[in-house]
């Protein structure tokens, strides 16, 4: 099956990477937010990572142009109708993602293909709210989208064939390099990194380091590129909270429990990055 419109639900961190991986590949683009206001901040979340990957030589100036003439944003579920594939990469919650497909099923093609970016769910459920069962597949991108190679495609055993190919075919034409998880949750990468990135903060929580040792002892121990604190600032602390609940209800195993103190520092608003401050301040003079 040929994909030439491309829905994206929601542009906060990974929805405006995937919107740009799409746009700068030539698929038309429709980005649904919640508000005006959400979508702006998204197109101007991609206009910036653009702006670096032009700054960093991997992106001209000409194929900018045109991946940003592709783009376009709405408020309107319906105006997805067109697509030929749509990727949701909304709220880590059940209900918002079922509640999100419901109508799409009702508004697109019957041919169209949809795709949840969940983190932690399974796809079986989320496809649950569809008459497409058949046609709906799981496609994880990863976080920065534009500079991450990764993707995981996932099948249920209700997902076609041909859908699996079809998406396994979109994720190569992005420039990704695909690998198949089965439907668990968690897939492949999160079942191994959810348990690390909690553990550093229990780690903290028990005084094992500092956050600076902690980071740093995985950064120069390990290779990592970023310590498992200041990742876990990067990914978002309420979408891992999310995730860890999710991941704990399903497996009942302690390594996916929450820490406490991560619940609080969600309760009290510092969500890392994106909200200026979680376990390391952000922004001006910082
Ligand atoms: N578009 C294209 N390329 C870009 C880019 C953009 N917007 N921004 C940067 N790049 C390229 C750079 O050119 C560079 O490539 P080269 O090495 O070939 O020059 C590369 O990306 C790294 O860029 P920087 O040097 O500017 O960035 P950095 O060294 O500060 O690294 C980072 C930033 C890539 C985020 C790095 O710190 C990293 O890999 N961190 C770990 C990220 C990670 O683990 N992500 C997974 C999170 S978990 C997840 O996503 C799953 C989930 O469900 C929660
Ligand atoms: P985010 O909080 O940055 O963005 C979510 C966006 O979805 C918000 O802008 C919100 O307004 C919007 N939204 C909520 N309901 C919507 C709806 N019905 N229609 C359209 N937009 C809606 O979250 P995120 O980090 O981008 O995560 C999104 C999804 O991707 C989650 O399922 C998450 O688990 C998954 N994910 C996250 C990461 C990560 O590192 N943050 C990595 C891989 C996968």
């Amino acid at each position: 099956m040929k994909i030439g419109r491309v829905g994206v639900l929601g542009a906060g961190l990974m929805g405006s990477g995937i919107a740009e991986v799409c746009a700068k590949m030539g698929y038309e683009t429709v980005i649904r937010e919640v508000s005006d206001d959400l979508a702006k901040k998204g197109v101007s979340r991609i206009k910036g990572s653009m702006g670096k990957a032009v700054e960093k030589g991997k992106l001209e100036a000409g194929p900018r142009h045109a991946a940003r003439s592709t783009l376009s944003t709405t408020t309107r579920l319906e105006d997805l109708a067109g697509c030929d594939l749509v990727i949701e990469a909304i709220v880590e919650n059940l209900d918002a993602k079922k509640e999100a497909f419901s109508i799409l099923d009702r508004a697109c093609a019957p041919h169209a293909i949809f795709c949840s970016n969940t983190s932690s769910l399974t796809i079986t459920e989320i496809s649950a709210a569809t008459g497409r069962p058949d046609r709906f597949a799981g496609l994880h991108f990863f976080n920065p989208v534009p500079v991450m190679k990764l993707v995981e495609v996932v099948r249920t055993i209700a997902t076609s064939e041909a859908t699996e190919k079809t998406v396994f075919d979109f994720a190569t034409s992005l420039g990704k390099h695909p690998i198949r998880a089965h439907d668990n949750s968690g897939f492949v990468v999160n079942r191994l990194l959810v348990p690390y990135l909690l553990d550093a903060v229990r780690a903290l929580e028990e005084g094992v380091g500092t956050r600076e040792d902690i980071d740093k002892g995985m950064e120069l121990g390990c290779g990592h590129p970023m310590g498992p604190l200041r990742l876990l600032d990067f990914v978002g602390l309420d979408t891992t909270y999310a995730i860890a609940e999710i991941m704990f209800n399903e497996y009942r195993e302690k390594r996916f429990a929450p820490p406490p103190l991560l619940k609080r520092m969600v309760l009290a608003g510092r969500y890392g990055k994106k909200s200026g401050r979680g376990f390391y301040e952000y922004g001006e003079g910082r």
